[in-house]
């Protein structure tokens, strides 16, 4: 069936058809029109710091190895054999000088160069191992140690493609001297949901805290969230939602890392240096971003970060129905190690496969892509007008800024989500 996406997102995105999550055929359109044509997030520079190290990383469902060649540039290859296709890299970390593919015995460096075919002694006409390196994402671009790559070698710069929301994301970096670090390997598991799923949970939907999360989440954090809640839409697709403290707000009431089980129970040590690090904060990021307390963010299309308990998370898409999700625990990069220790500890309570809130919002995920398989309901699709048109500019905040019930961040992406599948479907019938 051909897909007009208009009829699965209307011209103001207040009513989105099931199909967007559950059709097949959806899917593979927004491989080429949304996962074909963004910045996608591979790693943090922290994952790689010496000559020789690698991560495994995804691009919707290509597998990609990013790795630090031996002059300290980073490389992003596709893992792929070019002989039969097989994956050279096999580990999910690591420190090489060579990629071995099991089969033939190919040989590659950390740069994606072939050096090696074992069977070349044995024929006269040689293949130019020149032309048949590991095939190179076409661009790739880091900012402030987060590293993205592009299937598309014309798409804008990082930079701008991030745009105003680098005002949001360095509220948090920019409060520690040496910035953040990624600790160890992600968490990976699959939850049978749609990859929007999770990206529009945490683009800005944290309304659904008291309710979902009512035996976890404390009733003060709530009126906070009430009271002084903002969620930002920067460019459609991106968004940031955050508590702004008023100015008077004692350290540890908008310290990071105190509503979390670690942060009250984590011990003096580990108070103290929480509540140093805020009361540098309107050095480092000056007064108006010193007093955001932050709740979640999305990068469209398919990274988050959960401020409150250092997270980022991208949502690899397995097809339709199956997310492969990925969750790295965030730390100060100059924290002493065992209080890095304790703030992951912190992450893994809350986030990640066994993370008490995790299973909560998993759970809704796979619930809610049950309704949208639903037969004989096409008729009646979901509803996301709440707080049409209250989004407004504000005189401090970059983007358009409203209170947290407003869905104006989901209809946003949904906008952007529709016109690029609409583009997608104009370039290949033009
Ligand atoms: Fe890799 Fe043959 S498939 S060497
Ligand atoms: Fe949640």
């Amino acid at each position: 069936m051909t897909i007009d996406a208009n009829t699965l997102v209307n011209s103001d995105a207040s009513l989105i058809s099931r199909r967007c999550w559950s059709d097949p055929a959806v899917y593979e359109l927004e491989k080429r029109a949304i996962f074909g044509k963004a910045w996608l997030f591979l790693g943090h520079e922290s994952q790689i710091p010496a000559p020789g190290d690698f991560v495994q990383a995804y691009m919707c469902e290509t597998p990609i190895i990013l790795a630090r060649g031996e002059q300290g540039a980073i490389h992003a290859s596709i893992n792929s054999c070019t002989h039969r296709g097989l994956p050279v890299c096999r580990a999910d970390h690591g420190n090489t000088k060579r990629f071995v593919c099991p089969y033939h015995n190919w040989s590659y460096t950390v740069a994606g160069d072939l050096v090696a075919i074992p069977q070349e002694r044995q024929v006269c006409n040689k293949p130019d191992k020149s032309e048949l390196g590991l095939k190179q994402v076409p661009r790739l671009e880091s900012w402030n140690g987060m590293i993205f790559g592009s299937f598309d070698a014309d798409i804008e710069s990082l930079e701008d493609y991030l745009g105003d929301m680098r005002f949001y994301l360095d509220a948090f970096f920019a409060r520690f001297p040496q910035g953040i670090e990624f600790v160890g390997s992600p968490h990976r598991w699959l939850i049978d949901a749609n990859w929007k799923l999770p990206m529009e949970n945490q683009l800005g939907d944290v309304n659904h805290g008291p309710y979902l999360h009512a035996t976890i989440i404390p009733d003060a954090a709530n009126e906070e969230i009430i009271n002084c809640g903002h969620s930002v839409v920067t460019t459609p697709g991106h968004g940031a939602t955050f508590r702004l403290m008023p100015e008077d707000t004692p350290v540890e009431n908008v310290a990071w890392g105190f509503e979390s089980i670690t942060g009250q129970t984590g011990g003096e040590e580990l108070q103290d240096y929480l509540r140093d690090i805020q009361a540098q904060a309107a050095e480092r990021v000056g007064p108006l971003r010193a007093r955001m307390k932050g709740l979640t963010y999305g990068v469209y299309p398919n990274l988050s970060f959960l401020w409150s308990n250092a997270s980022f998370k991208v949502s690899h898409p397995r097809g339709p129905g199956k997310v492969e999700y990925w969750s790295w625990s965030v730390v100060p990069a100059d924290a002493p190690d065992h209080l890095k220790k304790l703030l992951r500890t912190n992450y893994t309570s809350f986030f990640g496969p066994g993370g008490m809130v995790e299973q909560e919002d998993s759970e809704s995920w796979m619930q809610q892509f049950r309704g949208a398989n639903i037969d004989f309901a096409d008729d009646r699709p979901f509803y996301y007008g709440l707080g049409m048109g209250e989004e407004k500019p504000h005189p401090e905040l970059p983007g358009l800024v409203s209170g947290t019930a407003n869905e104006f961040y989901a209809r946003a992406f949904f906008q952007r989500w529709r016109d690029a599948l609409l583009a997608e479907q104009g370039e290949s019938h033009g």
